[in-house]
């Protein structure tokens, strides 16, 4: 029986990341926090894991109701704090064995899950805040895509995105027109797939996985899955925080930190095309967490 606070049934039923597999140790308790509840987790020799409350007891588990589900994937530890969970997205690329799979960076930022999605989909502010890595001056165009919402698995996906790029990963050597595709497959989390440096015909895969604290901040996890044979861990990891740690205080200072779903609270501009379909997509879900829903700005 669920015992979360959360009303928002949508998202208490949906599989939530609390933290990067390889980075929990074995054996090891470590304690989290999800829709404002407290949390212990422990990862086993054999990968196995196990989640409980942890009001009452940090340790281990008290009794069969502090048990939490859980389920490993792409890395991370997810849970689901609600009675009838929502199936995980699926990520095929993750199993491909020439992969590289790892956890970038875990960062905590001071925003709503929302906002950090938002920011993540918009590519116009990439020559002004990822200047001379992810865009650069005088290409600030955002050329027009193609946006849809997928009848099969309901996700939001964005394809014939281009932007020139100075630097477009740790592989590149020079600058390049990069193709983008976004798939937003849950609320709180965005797939980016965009061309790697040295193959025509596959993608590498940046996902934004955020662990929802409480409604205005977030537990940012961000996973890779590269094509990369060249580059070591440390600096792909170094490559990515770079760029978060750039995001990281323009998503503080959003006011507000949740995201407002009234389609007339913020104008819409043309290359905010995707942020358009999202805070659709979330009104017709219903989501109440994390955002501020049309009828509390009339
Ligand atoms: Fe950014």
């Amino acid at each position: 029986m669920s015992r979360t606070n959360c009303a928002d049934p949508h998202i208490k039923n949906l599989w939530h990341p609390i933290g990067a597999i390889a980075e929990a140790g074995s054996n090891v308790v470590k304690s989290t926090v999800l829709l404002a509840e407290k949390l212990s987790f422990k990862v086993f020799p054999d990968e196995t894991v196990k989640v409980w409350y942890s009001d009452v007891s940090k340790t281990a588990p008290q009794e069969e109701s502090d048990l939490v589900k859980s389920q490993c994937a792409y890395g991370y530890i997810w849970v689901c704090l609600g009675d009838d969970p929502i199936e995980l997205f699926l990520v095929p690329e993750y199993q491909e064995p020439d992969r590289r799979n790892l956890n970038a960076a875990t960062m905590g930022v001071h925003v709503s899950a929302p906002r950090a999605v938002e920011n993540f989909l918009d590519m116009g502010h990439f020559p002004f805040v990822h200047t001379d890595i992810l865009g650069v001056e005088p290409h600030t165009e955002v050329k027009d895509y193609d946006v849809e919402i997928t009848a099969d698995t309901d996700e939001i996906i964005a394809t014939k995105c281009r932007f020139y790029q100075p630097m477009a990963a740790a592989t590149a050597t020079s600058g390049a027109d990069v193709e983008y595709i976004y798939r937003v497959p849950h609320p709180y989390c965005s797939v980016l797939y965009k061309s790697s440096p040295g193959y025509d015909d596959r993608l590498d895969v940046i996902a934004l996985f955020l662990q929802p604290v409480d409604e205005e901040r977030v537990r940012a996890h961000m996973m890779l899955s590269l094509l990369d044979n060249t580059n070591e861990d440390k600096m792909i990891r170094l490559f990515q925080q770079t760029i978060f740690g750039q995001d990281k205080p323009i998503l503080e200072n959003q006011n507000p930190k949740r995201l407002p779903l009234d389609p007339r609270a913020e104008v819409p501009i043309r290359a905010d095309k995707t942020a358009i379909a999202y805070r659709r997509w979330l009104r017709e879900k219903g989501i109440t967490y994390g955002v501020i829903v049309a009828e509390e700005l009339v």
